[in-house]
């Protein structure tokens, strides 16, 4: 039942142009979920879950792990909850409707998977919001930063030169992009800062 989901997922996400990592960066994605086997995820864009399916995909075959992914559209993050609970894995996931930036204000556990893939503008105020709660190490991954580089040009500074930072390209096949980037950042706490 996965991989028709995943498939059916992928394909209104190309009808309806709904923006999703696509499988080029998603199968990059699941195998850095698979390299942290991280305790909690958590994801700034849910958009009708394309991503999240890949990451709890992972986190299923691993046997622990959580995901509370934040989507400011109530009606794509419906859409995601129903696709969740599809595919078997609504348990394993947390899906929360709003502002990243706020929301994440509210999360008091430890954090060591943050996945930024909502508005560019938002991504350094997000990192921001939940910099207290991420655990030394943690793996932080930023999509788009070929295309948005301009727009999180904050953020891609401030990673860039605290953190081993990576940016990691990709040849896309989406109707919206046919070139884009990965950053994926090991951020730790430092008293130099
Ligand atoms: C690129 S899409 C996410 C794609 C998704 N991660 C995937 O690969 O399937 C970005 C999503 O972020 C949402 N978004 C935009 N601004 C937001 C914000 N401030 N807080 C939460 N979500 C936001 C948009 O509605 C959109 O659905």
């Amino acid at each position: 039942m996965f991989d028709q989901v995943l498939q059916e997922v992928e394909a209104q996400c190309r009808e309806e142009k709904i923006p999703m990592l696509g499988p080029e960066k998603a199968k990059f994605l699941a195998a850095c979920v698979e390299k942290a086997k991280p305790s909690l995820i958590v994801e700034c864009g849910t958009a009708i879950g394309y991503s999240g399916l890949w990451m709890l995909r992972v986190l299923k075959t691993i046997g622990a792990g959580r995901l509370i992914t934040i989507e400011i559209d109530a009606n794509r993050a419906a859409q995601a909850r129903t696709n969740f609970e599809r595919a078997g894995l609504a348990d394993l996931v947390d899906s929360r409707i709003g502002d990243a930036q706020e929301i994440l204000k509210s999360i008091q556990e430890p954090v060591d998977f943050l996945l930024l893939d909502n508005n560019f503008d938002n991504y350094f105020p997000c990192f921001q919001s939940i910099e207290s709660q991420l655990t030394n190490p943690a793996t932080v991954v930023a999509d788009n930063v070929g295309i948005g580089a301009d727009t999180m040009a904050d953020y891609l500074a401030h990673v860039r030169e605290r953190y081993e930072s990576d940016t990691h390209w990709f040849d896309i096949d989406l109707p919206w992009v046919k070139q884009d980037a990965i950053e994926v950042s090991i951020y730790r706490r430092s008293l130099n800062y």
